[in-house]
């Protein structure tokens, strides 16, 4: 799968398949279901150059024919870390992928007159030092809630820690830059800008309200 570098820290995952589904989710008529369905399809997608360097472990297996040693993915050492409400669909897809990960969750909302975010909920496994954590937001918007996130992340001391989300404004990569130019950002796309409300534009809208149909 190709790889757009925008900057060392920035992913583009610019792959047919992934374009191709988020060109359909952008648009407005899409059904809640078909838009969950994509979400889906494109976390398995994504995870698959997510994970691309993770550590793996060799383990003496039996082929019909002789032992060797085969690498095996550390899974359990991953945590998916879910920014709800959103960040929830992007979970199901990546467990598919790697299915010994362990889970956490960050509530944050953002106050919309300030567009700050404040935290609701944390709640991680033990042993993060351990980890590596992959946070799962589908809208890297003004980078507010991302850099909130991964600023209380940091405080449990994972061993790495990458970022991914669906779209990204200019406005919101710098910014959650500036806080954390240590974690790495993989993204489908960078959309031109965000508009007076601190939505993506041209982006999909509230990617929460059309994951659940709650508009
Ligand atoms: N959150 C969303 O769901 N959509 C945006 O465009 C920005 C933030």
């Amino acid at each position: 799968m190709n790889t757009a570098t925008t900057t060392p820290q920035v992913h583009v995952i610019d792959h047919p398949l992934v374009q191709h589904k988020l060109t359909l989710m952008r648009q407005k008529d899409l059904s809640t279901s078909s838009f969950r369905r994509l979400l889906g399809e494109i976390s398995m997608l994504m995870a698959y150059e997510v994970t691309r360097d993770m550590p793996t472990q060799l383990i003496e297996i039996e082929t019909p024919l002789e032992k060797m040693m085969s690498p095996v993915i550390e899974g359990r050492k991953t945590v998916f870390v879910v920014v709800m409400r959103a960040g929830s669909g992007f979970l199901d897809g990546m467990l598919e992928v790697v299915p010994g990960a362990r889970v956490g969750h960050i509530g944050l909302y953002r106050d919309p007159k300030t567009l700050v975010a404040v935290e609701y909920y944390f709640k991680m496994p033990g042993d993060m030092h351990e980890r590596d954590a992959i946070v799962l937001d589908p809208m890297l918007a003004t980078g507010n809630s991302a850099a909130a996130a991964v600023e209380r992340l940091k405080e449990t001391r994972p061993r790495s820690i990458r970022f991914v989300s669906l779209l990204a404004a200019p406005e919101g990569l710098s910014r959650f830059h500036a806080h954390h130019p240590d974690v790495p950002v993989y993204t489908a796309a960078i959309d031109r800008q965000l508009n007076d409300h601190g939505y993506i534009v041209p982006g999909l809208g509230d990617a929460g309200d059309r994951m659940f149909g709650t508009k």
